[in-house]
């Protein structure tokens, strides 16, 4: 069985590091024209120079008018876009009483409006070739926030609901929409790799799966939804978390061996 993703345009957003690196990787090593966007034009060339993307923009998600631009110079390079993977999100923590607002806004701005700003550059292409798959980083937080962690679960939960509406209104034109929930994948964005060994066994207690996430199990969910076998897939939120909370206790059943 073969997902066959040779000459598809993927772009996907905040692929300079991190687990949107590892996406693009993937996409580029199935034969896909990858296009990466970012924030940070040193790490994306870098990721060019690697030849783990054809193309690198670089472009804040949180600005309609920088990404209407990038879009236009995928269309204009490659005639289509068939795949949007919204990987580029931020996280900002602390207690909601005090939770300063401008950075509250700044979480919205990159994790929501963000989502929307590239969904509405590329409908456009999408309604014009009838097809299309659109994939959202959601969080495990969308399903169980995390304590002073509001403004980042919030986000999440906002992009599932947009991906819900999306896929209904895109439906008709051959497009779906999905979003994806990883639980614990040590990366720039959080302290996994920096806990201590007690620290980090109590954290991996939440898992079925006992290991922390890699960003190749986030690219491999990414490159079925990208494909052809996942055509009858839509509106879904998909937890790639290793089972994180699949019980009350998964350790228990690590503990027990
Ligand atoms: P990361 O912080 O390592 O990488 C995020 C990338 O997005 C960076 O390259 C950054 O420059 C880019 N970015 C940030 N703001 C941007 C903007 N305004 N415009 C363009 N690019 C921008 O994060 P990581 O861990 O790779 O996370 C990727 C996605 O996965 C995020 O949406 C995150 O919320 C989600 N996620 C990650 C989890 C984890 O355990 N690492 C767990 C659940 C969800």
């Amino acid at each position: 069985m073969q997902i066959d993703l040779s000459g598809r345009v993927v772009v996907v957003t905040g692929a300079a590091r991190g687990i949107g690196r590892l996406i693009a990787a993937a996409f580029t090593r199935e034969g896909a024209h990858v296009v990466g966007l970012d924030l940070e034009a040193g790490a994306l060339a870098e990721l060019q120079e690697e030849s783990l993307a054809e193309l690198v923009l670089t472009c804040d998600i949180t600005d309609p008018d920088q990404v209407r631009q990038a879009v236009a110079a995928v269309d204009e390079q490659f005639g289509r876009l068939d795949v949007l993977i919204n990987n580029a999100g931020i996280n900002a923590e602390g207690p909601l009483e005090s939770f300063e607002p401008a950075l509250w806004d700044q979480v919205f701005a990159v994790n929501v409006r963000g989502v929307l700003n590239t969904c509405q550059a590329v409908i456009p292409l999408m309604k014009r070739q009838r097809s299309g798959r659109i994939i959202n980083a959601a969080s495990f937080a969308a399903i169980i926030p995390s304590v002073e962690a509001a403004a980042y679960g919030a986000s999440k939960a906002a992009v599932v609901q947009m991906t819900r509406v999306l896929a209904s209104e895109l439906g008709p034109w051959g497009i779906t929409v999905n979003a994806y929930a990883p639980g614990m994948i040590p990366t720039a964005m959080n302290g996994f790799a920096a806990l201590d060994e007690q620290a980090a066994s109590t954290k991996l207690d939440q898992l079925s799966v006992r290991r922390w996430g890699e960003g190749e199990d986030v690219a491999n969910l990414c490159l079925f939804l990208a494909g052809d076998l996942s055509g009858y897939i839509t509106g879904a939120l998909l937890d790639v978390s290793g089972g994180k909370f699949a019980t009350q206790d998964p350790g228990a059943a690590w503990r027990s061996l």
